[in-house]
């Protein structure tokens, strides 16, 4: 069987080449990373759940408009998506104060922010992902003012979304980080959100009893992260199952 031409391998996701031009394979591992991979171990299981619930997340997200990578899922590891030019920012929104807010602005975890705050990350693991401003991405060419407003218009569709799906189901969306693609239609250009969303690039919390169902279960050793991560899954009617269906009555076509 021919190899697939490997595009990039990252520390949770591999790219390889899509079976038509303009689409890439994304590959989900097992490997968990945190504090830019100085904390690793392999979590079984993990990658099929973030496939799914990515999936579920992006395909979404489409159906209201938001317009994302995602094609289709083709197995239980892989999804097919779009190709795009990774902007190189991780673009952050905050509903309640945690992680590095809380430490940089002493800042009480759990504390309601009074609006969505957004934040930008340059990607760059030598530098640790340094916080930047606007001023330092227009002025190094990142992005465009107007690629700017249009990211800020994004992430927060993203955030009403996110909020609402997790809220439905007894949990708090603390904080989500998502990762921007430019794709071109033609002479169009236009952004999309690329990447991956899943509890290894958010914060969720039960409502209930506070319980963390995120990456902070392995970044602060809180537990099992496969259980947390299936929590959602299960909470959200996208169990994957041995036969490759999913479960719950919940999700309406
Ligand atoms: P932070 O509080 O550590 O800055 O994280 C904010 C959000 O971004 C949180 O939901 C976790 C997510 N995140 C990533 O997805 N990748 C990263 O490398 C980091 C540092 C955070």
């Amino acid at each position: 069987m021919a190899r697939r031409k490997l595009i990039y391998e990252g520390k949770a996701k591999i790219l390889y080449e899509g079976p038509e031009p303009g689409t890439v394979v994304q590959y989900f591992k097992d490997d968990a990373t945190a504090f830019n991979a100085e904390k690793k171990d392999v979590i079984e299981g993990k990658g099929v759940l973030n496939n799914r619930l990515s999936e579920f997340f992006m395909s979404g997200l489409n159906q209201i408009g938001v317009p994302t990578h995602f094609i289709r899922r083709l197995n239980m590891r892989e999804q097919l998506v779009r190709s795009v030019e990774i902007i190189p920012l991780e673009v952050v929104v905050r509903n309640v104060a945690a992680g590095s807010l809380s430490k940089r602005l002493g800042i009480e975890e759990g504390t309601q922010l009074p609006r969505p705050i957004i934040e930008f990350y340059y990607k760059d693991d030598s530098l640790g992902d340094p916080l930047v401003t606007e001023e330092h991405i227009i002025a190094f060419g990142w992005a465009v003012q107007q690629d700017l407003d249009d990211m800020v218009a994004l992430a927060l569709r993203v955030n009403d979304f996110l909020s609402g799906v997790m809220l439905g189901v007894g949990i708090r969306l603390v904080d989500f980080k998502i990762e921007i693609g430019r794709v071109w239609d033609n002479d169009f250009q236009r952004l999309i959100v690329a990447d991956e969303i899943s509890p290894d690039s958010c914060r969720l919390w039960d409502i209930a009893t506070g319980r963390k169902l995120d990456k902070d279960v392995f970044r602060r050793d809180l537990g099992d992260l496969a259980d947390a991560y299936t929590e959602v899954a299960r909470r959200l009617g996208v169990m994957p199952k041995s036969g490759g269906g999913t479960t719950g009555p919940k999700l309406v076509h």
